[in-house]
């Protein structure tokens, strides 16, 4: 256990997937959750934690329920492609209203960011914390402009934030692409954790992906100085999972599969990178 924060910790998207669990992985290291859905919480609340019904859309309740305390671990909003005016509301929006509950209470923002910022890097590639921005999807392009409010508000504002590009966290790697990208649900709470209590964080960026072996993708990020180092890995699953393709050539060519090959309308995949000066 560590100690727990001096002040309460305000987490969103509670009621979801990695809410839940990270509602009782906080709780469990004795922490003081004030917690926020859109939706009930459909569990018994853990131990130390309140929660309250609230949609990222209404800023006034946002910030009210920020109040005093220390750190945000934004969870909430729309967590897969979705057409532009559902995204909007929750992840423009209401990113807005969490970094200004930030700035009024000095607290650190945890943002669940995705890979899906990054989805258009091929898998040929190794790419540092500091690549471009290539998102696969307006949920993808949400996530980057949620990093990039981070760096907003530390810049004009002092605000700190860890920015977390999650991989796939799920209870165990389902196909092959996941023998990259896969994120335990202890080494995301352990993550989190680090997160929170680490004495500066400046605004900074973590790949969200366990030990993976195969984890050749991702490097150079803010993990040691946040104290992280994760200890799962999808390695042993790479026997059953090696041939779990999906076939499409899209999907298979980037880092943010199948988020990619969705509504996808060229005739040929884009050259490699940025500022390629039209040259197909
Ligand atoms: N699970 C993953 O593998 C993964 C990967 C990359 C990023 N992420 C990010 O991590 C976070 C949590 O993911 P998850 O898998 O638990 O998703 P989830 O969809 O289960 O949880 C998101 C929660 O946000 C809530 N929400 C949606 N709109 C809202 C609104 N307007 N106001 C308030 N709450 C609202 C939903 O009710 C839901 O409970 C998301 O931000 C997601 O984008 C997850």
């Amino acid at each position: 256990m560590t100690r727990a924060p001096a002040k309460p910790v305000f987490l969103t998207g509670a009621s979801g997937k990695l809410g839940r669990v990270l509602a009782k992985s906080l709780s469990d290291e004795g922490w003081t959750l004030v917690m926020t859905d859109i939706v009930p919480f459909p569990e018994p609340l853990p131990r130390n934690a309140t929660f309250t019904v609230a949609d990222l859309n209404d800023g006034v309740t946002i910030l009210r329920l920020a109040e005093g305390c220390g750190a945000i671990v934004h969870l909430g909003g729309v967590s897969v492609e979705r057409p532009f005016e559902e995204v909007l509301g929750p992840n423009i929006r209401g990113l807005f209203h969490i970094y200004e509950a930030a700035r009024r209470e000095k607290a650190r923002v945890i943002f669940a960011s995705s890979n899906h910022s990054i989805g258009f890097h091929e898998r040929t590639e190794s790419i540092g914390a500091d690549t471009q921005f290539l998102p696969d999807g307006f949920y993808g392009l949400s996530k980057a402009y949620g990093e990039l409010m981070g760096r907003l508000y530390w810049f004009k504002h002092g605000v700190e934030s860890v920015n977390v590009r999650i991989g796939s966290a799920y209870p165990e790697p389902i196909n092959a692409r996941m023998l990259s990208t896969w994120l335990s649900y202890g080494d995301l709470s352990r993550l989190v954790v680090c997160a929170v209590t680490a004495e500066k964080t400046g605004t900074c960026v973590v790949w969200g992906a366990s030990d993976n072996g195969r984890m050749t993708w991702w490097r150079d990020d803010a993990r040691a100085e946040l104290g992280w180092k994760p200890t799962d890995s999808a390695d042993p699953y790479a026997g059953q999972l090696s041939g779990a393709v999906s076939g499409d050539p899209v999907e298979e060519r980037y880092m943010g599969g199948a988020f990619c090959s969705l509504g996808y309308s060229r005739s040929a995949p884009a050259p490699a990178g940025l500022f390629t000066n039209g040259k197909e």
